[in-house]
């Protein structure tokens, strides 16, 4: 987490109006704020179908579920400035996960009692007691952070508190007759709860981030919470806070065996520093959650196995009350690092969340991985699909020549075939002599990712000092990539998203070509060139 300590004015006056519920969506202003600058900015850096707020500051995804035919997304958000700052629960909703419309703040700090990250489920059958008609109690489960205890030297500023809607997830009113639901046991850092109903135990569970920790917890009406265990003290990555988790069953694709899932987030020590998200995969008895032994195994080899192995996939969590019709399991991150998310060069609003992905569970040689792959509305969005097979050659290798398709909003395909010990290089590339390159080291085994040339970075010593690496299990013999771009960019899903890398990058104009080399020569059997219309 990052300081608290300097709160603008415009927070304190912004208290004056800080009621939640109390302004039908209709009146509220929508204003896009766009000055001369923000202009360029909106052109060159406002992503094309990634989600960010019209204007100020974001970070985590939080309270995501799904309910009549809307995906609600809502996020950490600071509407008064371009930096962090005194939480408010921002709100967007889909019809399709890609198309976003922002609507009001749905829930407002109060004082300085910030609302930080958290979940929200759809109490179908009014566990809560919180409907008294027919209405369905959508509940929202959130770390209070108390801004003046914590500046007053306490150490247990951070309770789990309640608000809830009536009107299906459009406004909120705050438990205040019960808050917390869950009191700090005088633990710094103790937020960030997710909440789902676990269908096979038959109880809400709760999954909350404990410093160095999962602590997990049942209810049975989401207002009384039982602690029940422990889990991650000793095992996986450790170089930060344990932060945002999330806690799931999933089948085993192609069985029907089911395991669980715990993601949790933690910041700094990601996969190539500063934030990022691990897994673990286990059994869990309704109590505690047993890490699976091979995949205990595995995580001791490599230390942490994490969801995305690029700079730019944090907090991510998955949607609630996905209906089993479709039975997916929905996941979504803040495409930025708390390294320097705060310093990259844009003004009207800052940050955007990644694409929505869907998330399985593989066995494969004996161990489960979770794999994720874009999901499949966008597919809605293709325009223009143009395929080459068996594109060879040595040196440089034109993939998708200049300004042939408008890169600021594509998907490209290919496959490599017949790999040798070389090292693979794809380059994106502008007319600024601007590049940005990922690939593949067939000789030491790990994909990569070099923002270095890709244009603006010296806005943090952090942002493009390092090359971003993915470990690969020995040798491949062919490979295939799916990359998603959308202006500051790049989200790779390797071999059918067993491996993902996300990272942003700001050129000062839209890169235009793609390229390819490798010593040895590069021979791709089928290259898809997907142009998007968004
Ligand atoms: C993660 C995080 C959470 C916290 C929120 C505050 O990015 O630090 O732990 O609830 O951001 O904005």
């Amino acid at each position: 987490m990052k300081s608290t300590k300097h709160l603008p004015l415009v927070f304190f006056s912004s208290l004056l109006f800080s009621v939640i519920g109390c302004k039908p969506y209709s009146a509220i202003d929508q204003t896009n704020v766009v000055s001369a600058k923000a202009t360029t900015e909106e052109q060159l850096y406002r992503p094309n179908f990634h989600f960010t707020p019209k204007k100020g500051w974001m970070n985590d995804p939080n309270g995501m579920f799904y309910s009549n035919g809307t995906y609600h997304l809502f996020y950490q958000y600071y509407p008064d400035g371009n930096v962090w700052g005194p939480m408010h629960w921002g709100h967007a909703v889909s019809k399709d996960l890609i198309k976003w419309e922002e609507l009001p703040i749905a829930i407002y700090p109060d004082n300085q009692k910030l609302i930080f990250s958290g979940s929200a489920v759809v109490d179908s059958k009014n566990t809560s007691g919180l409907a008294k008609g027919k209405e369905t109690p959508i509940v929202a489960i959130y770390t209070l952070h108390d801004k003046e205890k914590e500046t007053q030297g306490a150490i247990d500023f951070e309770n789990q508190d309640m608000a809830y809607s009536l009107d299906n997830g459009f406004t909120w009113k705050k438990f205040d007759e019960g808050n917390p639901i869950i009191k700090n046991p005088g633990i710094r850092d103790f937020r960030d709860p997710k909440v789902s109903w676990d269908e096979t135990h038959k109880q809400w569970v709760m999954v909350l981030a404990v410093q160095d920790r999962t602590q997990f917890y049942k209810s049975s009406n989401l207002k009384n919470w039982e602690y029940l265990s422990d889990f991650g003290k000793d095992i996986g990555a450790h170089g930060g806070v344990w932060e945002c988790p999330d806690f799931f069953q999933i089948k085993v694709e192609g069985t029907n065996e089911k395991k669980w899932v715990l993601i949790q987030n933690l910041n700094p020590g990601g996969a190539n520093g500063g934030s990022g998200t691990q897994y673990f995969v286990g059994d869990f008895d309704g109590k505690t959650f047993t890490l699976d032994a091979e995949f205990a195994k595995r995580v001791t080899a490599e230390k942490a196995v994490w969801v995305d192995y690029g700079k730019d996939n944090y907090a991510g969590v998955t949607w609630n009350n996905i209906p089993s019709s479709d039975g997916r399991r929905l996941f979504i991150g803040w495409m930025s690092n708390w390294d320097y998310g705060q310093q990259v060069p844009t003004t009207t609003w800052r940050s955007s969340t990644t694409i929505p992905r869907e998330i399985k569970l593989i066995k494969k040689e004996n161990n489960y991985s979770l794999i994720s792959n874009p999901v499949k509305e966008i597919k809605k969005y293709v325009s223009k699909t143009t395929t080459k097979k068996n594109v060879k050659g040595k040196g440089r290798l034109s993939l998708v020549a200049e300004g042939k398709i408008d890169l600021t909003k594509a998907i490209i395909e290919f496959d490599l075939k017949n790999i040798k010990q070389d090292t693979y290089t794809f380059t994106l590339s502008n007319k600024a002599g601007e590049s940005l390159s990922f690939g593949i080291n067939n000789s030491d085994n790990y994909l990569f990712v070099d923002r270095s040339k890709a244009g603006k970075n010296d806005f943090s010593e952090k942002f493009a000092s390092t090359i971003s690496k993915a470990a690969l299990n020995g040798n491949q013999k062919e490979a295939v990539f799916k990359i998603i771009l959308d202006k500051t960019s790049i989200e790779i899903f390797y071999n059918n998203g067993e491996k993902v890398m996300t990272e942003i990058f700001f050129p000062t104009e839209p890169f235009t070509e793609i390229s390819a080399s490798s010593n040895q020569g590069v021979e791709i059997y089928n290259l898809v060139t997907n142009q998007l219309t968004i």
